[in-house]
C-alpha cells in the first residue's frame, strides 16, 4: 500500500530554519510546564486527527493544508505576546513568511491563516461549518488527554471541553 499525495510543502515547514527555532524556544519555554505542552507531538496529533476527522466525514480538505495548519498553530507560543494579542494572532503573523517561503499561494495561505488564527475561538465550536477552522478547532481540543492528567482540575478548560473519554 502507498500514499501518493504530495506532503513536500509540509516537509518543507518541518525543514524551515525559522520553524526548527520556534519549536527550541518552545521547548525552552515549557521546559519546567505541568499542563499540556506545545510540542511537535501536540502538532501532530491534531494534524492527524484532523485528517482523521476530515476522512471519516468526506470532508475533502487537502492534506498539506491540514497539516500545515497544525504544524505552525501554537508556534506563537515561543515568543513574547508583548502587545498582549494572543498566541492565536503571534502563530498566524509567525507563520505566514513561513507558508509563503515553502511554497503555498494566496488562497491556500489565507485559509490556514483563518483557521490558526481561530483555534481557540468559542464561536467555531458551534458554528457547524466543516471547513479547515472547525476542523482545526475540533482536533485541537481533542487530541488532550484530559482523562490521563495529573492537573487536570487546575487546568483553566471548562469540563465540558475536558477530555474526560477517549473519543477517536
Ligand atoms: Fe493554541
Ligand atoms: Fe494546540
Amino acid at each position: 500500500m502507498s500514499f501518493d499525495y504530495n506532503m513536500t510543502r509540509v516537509n518543507r515547514i518541518l525543514n524551515h530554519p525559522d520553524y526548527k527555532k520556534y519549536l527550541v524556544q518552545l521547548q525552552e519555554r515549557e521546559r519546567e510546564r505541568k499542563f499540556c505542552c506545545h510540542n511537535i507531538s501536540h502538532f501532530l496529533d491534531v494534524a492527524r486527527i484532523a485528517y482523521i476527522i476530515n476522512l471519516e466525514m468526506k470532508l475533502d480538505i487537502n492534506i498539506e493544508l491540514i497539516y500545515s495548519a497544525a504544524l505552525l498553530h501554537d508556534i506563537g507560543k515561543a515568543v513574547n505576546d508583548v502587545e498582549n494579542v494572543g498566541h492565536s494572532r503571534l502563530s498566524a503573523n509567525l507563520a505566514e513568511p513561513i507558508l509563503y517561503d515553502c511554497g503555498f499561494v494566496d488562497l491556500e495561505v489565507e485559509c490556514i491563516l483563518d483557521a490558526i488564527l481561530n483555534h481557540n475561538n468559542e464561536k467555531i465550536k458551534v458554528s457547524h461549518n466543516n471547513n479547515l477552522t472547525s476542523l482545526l478547532y475540533r482536533a485541537d481540543k481533542l487530541s488532550r488527554p484530559c482523562y490521563m492528567c495529573d492537573v487536570r482540575n487546575l487546568c483553566y478548560w471548562s469540563l465540558e471541553n475536558k477530555n474526560l473519554q477517549l473519543k477517536i
